[in-house]
């Protein structure tokens, strides 16, 4: 008698978003942030963003750290690598590692800059430009890839690279997917 064998391949759990506008992106990344508060382990997660230059990848990642609670100016990584921020969570200060690998060059950097401890320690950590450092990096909870339509409509998908990241975009509030004007 044969055996039924589970299929191999796993689906890969994805979601496609519409931004019309940058309103819609800044929306998206509010309700973002409050789901990543209450889903477990979400305030740790990791998660990449990719898309080309100009895509939006840095001004969704803006706006995500506004609605985590980051005040006063909000610096660009692009020559420093990572920017720390300081989100609020509870009243309490939530680390928020903002990493841009667009100018990463030397893999030596990822030891020296201690990038190894951060990634192993407690807070959110947003990365532009991941596959510059492709191979170091542990596997993201979630891929967010951001493609331009015109000048301020945007296409996303929004994938899951880990098992909590799956549990995530499955347990999601309907609104962060399927209601308001951001929804496909
Ligand atoms: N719906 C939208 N979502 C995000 N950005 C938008 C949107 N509409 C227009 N924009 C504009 O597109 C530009 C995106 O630039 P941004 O620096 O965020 O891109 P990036 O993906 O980080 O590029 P790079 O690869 O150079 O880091 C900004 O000027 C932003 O105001
Ligand atoms: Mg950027």
């Amino acid at each position: 008698m044969s055996e039924r064998h589970a299929p191999i391949v796993k689906s890969q759990p994805v979601r496609t978003l519409h931004w019309p506008d940058e309103q819609a992106t800044q929306r998206w990344a509010g309700a973002l942030a409050a789901h990543l508060t209450e889903w477990p382990g979400g305030r740790d997660a990791c998660i990449e963003l990719r898309g080309d230059l100009g895509a939006g990848k840095t001004t969704f990642v803006r706006h995500l750290l506004r609605a985590c609670g980051v005040r006063g100016r909000i610096k660009s990584p692009t020559y420093a690598v990572v920017e720390p921020h300081q989100g609020e969570l509870d009243g309490q200060p939530w680390p928020i590692w903002h990493f841009d690998f667009y100018r990463f060059s030397d893999p030596r950097e990822w030891e020296d800059a201690g990038f190894r401890d951060i990634f192993a320690g407690p807070g959110l950590k947003l990365m532009e430009w991941p596959d510059k450092v492709a191979g170091q990096l542990p596997p993201p909870d979630w891929v967010i890839a951001i493609e331009a339509e015109d000048e301020s409509s945007r296409r996303v998908r929004v994938l899951a690279g880990t098992e909590r990241g799956s549990a995530w975009l499955e347990s999601a509030h309907q609104a962060l997917w399927l209601e308001g004007p951001h929804a496909l």
